[in-house]
């Protein structure tokens, strides 16, 4: 469809997702799921770090291993759903940094309003993961790598777990370096610019504010 997008495809991320967009699923049930997805979202878009050699000793012998250098990373939740998602990517990459992306969709304009920003000041050499579980409209994807790119990262991806077509469409036009990863692609949006079939509000199903 797109060589900046990685779908997951795979029979258990379908099973979570499943789960994940039930109705019936409590929100302590969807916080888990959410994090199950991103960890595998984070393994995906990880899979092209660099590395570099280190030997241990095992019990028995020496070995010739690997290592990543973490710092090199930096997580960016957009607030508030994508912090569902950073226990997950952290799980996997303990000493990332973590910046804030603050900003919320206005219901009636379906536009990003931004109200808080914490980076890291050092952006050099570093990528720049941006985690958000829903790329809808696409307008608060493009406002956080927009900004993430002002502060100069080797790199950014962006990773959520449901995406839209027209989020898709609007995210690779105007940034067609940044890689998406998403777990699955629905139809299309509502005229409330919910994402059909969808989940429902991620942020207000993992904090149960519903
Ligand atoms: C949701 C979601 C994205 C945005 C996606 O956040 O987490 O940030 O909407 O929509 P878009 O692609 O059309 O911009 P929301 O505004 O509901 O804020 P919240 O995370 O604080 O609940
Ligand atoms: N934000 C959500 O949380 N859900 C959608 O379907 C669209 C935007």
């Amino acid at each position: 469809m797109n060589d900046q997008l990685t779908v997951l495809s795979h029979p258990l991320v379908g099973h979570i997702m499943t789960e994940l967009r039930d109705q019936n699923t409590s929100p302590h049930q969807f916080r888990a799921l959410v994090r199950k997805l991103s960890m595998l979202l984070c393994y995906e878009a990880t899979r092209d770090l660099p590395t570099v050699e280190k030997q241990v000793i095992t019990p028995v012998a020496p070995a010739q291993g690997v290592m990543v250098d973490q710092s090199k990373l930096v997580f960016l939740p957009i607030l508030r759903a994508g912090l569902g998602m950073l226990d997950g990517a952290l799980e996997l990459v303990p000493d990332a940094s973590v910046g804030h992306l603050g900003m919320y969709r206005d219901e009636e304009t379906l536009t990003p309003v931004h109200y808080y920003t914490k980076l890291p000041p050092q952006f050099e050499g570093r990528g720049a993961v941006i985690l958000d579980p829903m790329l809808a409209t696409g307008g608060s994807a493009v406002d956080a790598v927009e900004k993430a790119a002002s502060y100069g990262p080797a790199w950014i991806k962006f990773l959520c777990i449901l995406s839209a077509p027209q989020g898709i469409e609007k995210l690779s036009k105007a940034y067609p370096d940044v890689k998406i990863y998403t777990a699955a692609v629905d139809q299309c949006l509502n005229d409330h610019g919910y994402i059909v079939p969808g989940l429902g509000d991620a942020g207000d199903r993992i904090f149960g504010t519903v």
